[in-house]
């Protein structure tokens, strides 16, 4: 039997190296400000760009049929920082058509950037969609001026090997400072269409989402708020697998599909995390093998200065 493998990369938060030189002053103002600021003196520690250059150079090596990012690409919604994400990509030596992209709540920092559709711009070669109801409702193109919360060509669908992988978009300015997110209910009402959609039977559904669908740490100011939502529509028209980013460590949960068929809901870390061994940087990679899931964790030895399998569990039967 053959094993298509989905490689999961996640809360990246790509630096520029002219993250201040190109943003003008008034860029840095309000939310950015802070979040600047947040970069400057935790991120730098935290988040080492260098291990994502040894990540890719694994995903070289380990040639995973599929790669999904989860968001979180940037730390301030700068463009510069998503430049550098895209030139990384570019370094995996892989097609568009290989790569899927969402964003996190980094990434829809800034509402003006987010009306501006520059997130949706500069990935939307990552972002094609192949199945499902139109995309864009009401006016709501991307590059235009009118204010939109980014997530109208959301989710769309790409038919992979076994998989059809389903990418929501749960990021929206939040205004507060804080790193929740909202699915809303236009889009909840399109995934449980697109889940349901008669292209769909068959595949092994794979949602994509940044934020953790089931609550994992305390602090509802970080936390998916509609995620009880989100559990409604999986337990009508279910899902093979959901995986998420956010909290910058593995994670396994569950929610319950139709007739109370358990879906496997996993965390990936994030990629460039630079601190001890069990959060150091990693990723995850599913392997399907007709119904069988198996999770493959691969994460970063500071000794080697690669990144080399360190669990292995089958998540589905
Ligand atoms: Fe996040």
């Amino acid at each position: 039997m053959t094993t298509y493998r989905l490689a999961q990369v996640t809360d990246p938060h790509f630096r520029s190296p002219h993250l201040f030189e190109g943003a003008r002053l008034h860029d840095f103002v309000g939310k950015r400000a802070v979040g600047a600021l947040n970069v400057v003196v935790n991120r730098r520690r935290k988040h080492k760009m260098a291990l994502l250059e040894a990540l890719a150079e694994d995903l070289r090596r380990e040639r995973p049929d599929h790669l999904a990012l989860t968001g979180d690409l940037s730390n301030v919604s700068l463009e510069a920082e998503w430049r550098e994400a895209l030139r990384w990509i570019e370094g995996t030596e892989r097609t568009p058509a290989d790569v899927t992209v969402i964003p996190g709540n980094h990434d829809a920092y800034v509402p003006e950037v987010v009306a501006r559709g520059t997130f949706q711009a500069l990935f939307g070669a990552y972002q094609s969609r192949e199945v499902g109801p139109p995309s864009i409702t009401g006016g709501e193109v991307m590059g235009q001026s009118s204010p939109t919360d980014g997530q109208s060509m959301y989710p769309f669908v790409r038919l992979r090997g076994p998989l059809a992988l389903v990418a929501i978009n749960s990021c929206v300015p939040t205004g507060d400072l804080g790193a929740w997110g909202r699915i809303g209910g236009p889009q909840l009402e399109r995934i449980e269409a697109t889940l349901g959609h008669a292209e769909l039977r068959g595949k092994v559904r794979v949602v994509l989402i940044h934020h953790p669908p089931v609550q994992l740490k305390g602090g509802e100011e970080r936390n998916l708020k509609d995620r009880a939502a989100l559990a409604a529509v999986l337990q009508r028209v279910g899902a093979e697998l959901v995986v998420h980013g956010h909290d910058h460590r593995d994670e396994s949960a569950s929610l319950s599909g139709p007739g109370g068929v358990a879906i496997p809901v996993i965390g990936a870390g994030s990629a460039s995390y630079a601190g001890g061994p069990e959060k150091r940087a990693r990723y995850n990679v599913y392997e399907f093998e007709g119904t069988r899931v198996t999770r493959v964790t691969r994460a970063h030895d500071e000794a080697s200065d690669r990144f080399r399998e360190t669990a292995r569990v089958v998540i589905r039967g």
